[in-house]
């Protein structure tokens, strides 16, 4: 990456959830306020603002990362997921989500959608998690609401629909992703 000058603002160009994207920012801009802030994507949750409570977590070239620990001049270039790019059309969920709302997964939902992008990044990879692998992908998040034994029920779920081991449930809300 080139220097940037710490004073100056830049222009930093990515794609957020398939789509060719700019943001003007600050050198020291995190990309939480980038995208929050700068394109209204505000899906992506801001908790601790120190990397602890994963709340603010999004994928970045399909690794997850705590957006509130990374300046967004780091992601020029960069394929940018939160969830919104869960929904694989306005007004529909994702199989993930679905799930979550059919497992009770969530309450208020400030944790959610963290959880919901470490998941989503981890299925891509591993789409036959054990339980215990599953426990410690959402270890890196706090929910002060649930418990955590709904949100591991949820994925584990989600992970055999998207297997195609059970079937997708009727709701007009289920969606493939
Ligand atoms: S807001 Fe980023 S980890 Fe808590
Ligand atoms: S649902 Fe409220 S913090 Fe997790």
């Amino acid at each position: 990456m080139p220097q940037l000058d710490a004073q100056g603002r830049h222009t930093v160009a990515f794609t957020l959830n398939g789509r060719e994207t700019a943001v003007e920012v600050e050198t020291r801009t995190l990309l939480t306020d980038a995208l929050r802030h700068g394109l209204g994507a505000t899906g992506t949750h801001v908790g601790c603002e120190h990397g602890v409570c994963g709340a603010c977590t999004v994928s970045i070239e399909g690794v997850p990362a705590r957006a509130c620990l990374t300046l967004a001049v780091g992601v020029e270039g960069c394929a940018v997921r939160t969830v919104e790019g869960l929904a694989p059309e306005p007004g529909r969920l994702g199989v993930l989500q679905v799930a979550f709302r059919r497992r009770h997964a969530l309450q208020c939902g400030f944790c959610t959608a963290g959880i919901l992008m470490s998941l989503d990044a981890y299925l891509a990879l591993r789409p036959n998690p054990s339980r215990r692998e599953i426990t410690e992908v959402i270890g890196g998040h706090l929910c002060r609401c649930t418990g955590y034994a709904p949100i591991i029920e949820a994925a584990l779920e989600a992970a055999a629909e998207l297997r195609g081991d059970i079937p997708a449930p009727s709701s007009p809300e289920a969606a493939h992703a």
